[in-house]
């Protein structure tokens, strides 16, 4: 086993947690909690943010770290050009989650602590969109790094 594949499996496995994560929470935790009273289910998904959330941040570290790692052992001139646009959707990606982060996640929390629920659903409605948006460009990121995509 080189460097190389030992940095390309803990590249894939940040992206499993983070992209896979996303799609649990889109496609299977948000329609089942869409049953429940704001007074529950807003404190759900506060709990879940409060696991998932700090995974995502390790997941960036590691996603980040080894991406950067693999691309200037290539050398950044010689790498392919899709490696340069995953380097790009990949900062978008974290730009947009340190976004959640401080804000609609800083939000959700301080409303369900002073059981503010209509503030508490705009912050969860800000974050569906953000987390929909970088399940997209994640999916995206995936094709571009497996199939290329003539890129
Ligand atoms: C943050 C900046 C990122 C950089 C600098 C980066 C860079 C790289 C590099 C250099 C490789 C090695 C490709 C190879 O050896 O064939 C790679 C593989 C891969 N990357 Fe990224 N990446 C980044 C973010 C992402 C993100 C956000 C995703 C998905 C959401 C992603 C998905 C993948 C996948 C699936 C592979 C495996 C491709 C294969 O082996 O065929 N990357 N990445």
């Amino acid at each position: 086993m080189s460097v190389h594949h030992l940095m390309l499996f803990l590249h894939v496995l940040g992206v499993a947690v983070w992209v896979g994560g996303m799609a649990f929470a889109w496609g299977c935790l948000r329609p089942a909690a869409a049953q429940l009273a704001p007074a529950q289910r807003l404190p759900l998904w506060a709990a879940t943010f409060a696991r998932f959330f700090p995974l995502v941040w390790a997941a960036v570290a590691l996603i980040g770290l080894s991406g950067l790692f693999m691309l200037i052992e290539r050398g950044f001139a010689g790498a392919p050009r899709a490696w340069h646009v995953m380097l790009l959707t990949g900062l978008v990606m974290i730009a947009v989650f340190a976004g959640i982060w401080l804000g609609p996640w800083q939000r959700l929390q301080r409303a369900v602590r002073v059981e503010d629920w209509a503030s508490g659903a705009v912050a969860l409605n800000t974050i569906r969109q953000r987390v929909g948006f970088n399940l997209a460009l994640g999916v995206a990121t995936i094709a571009i790094a497996t199939l290329g995509l003539g890129l």
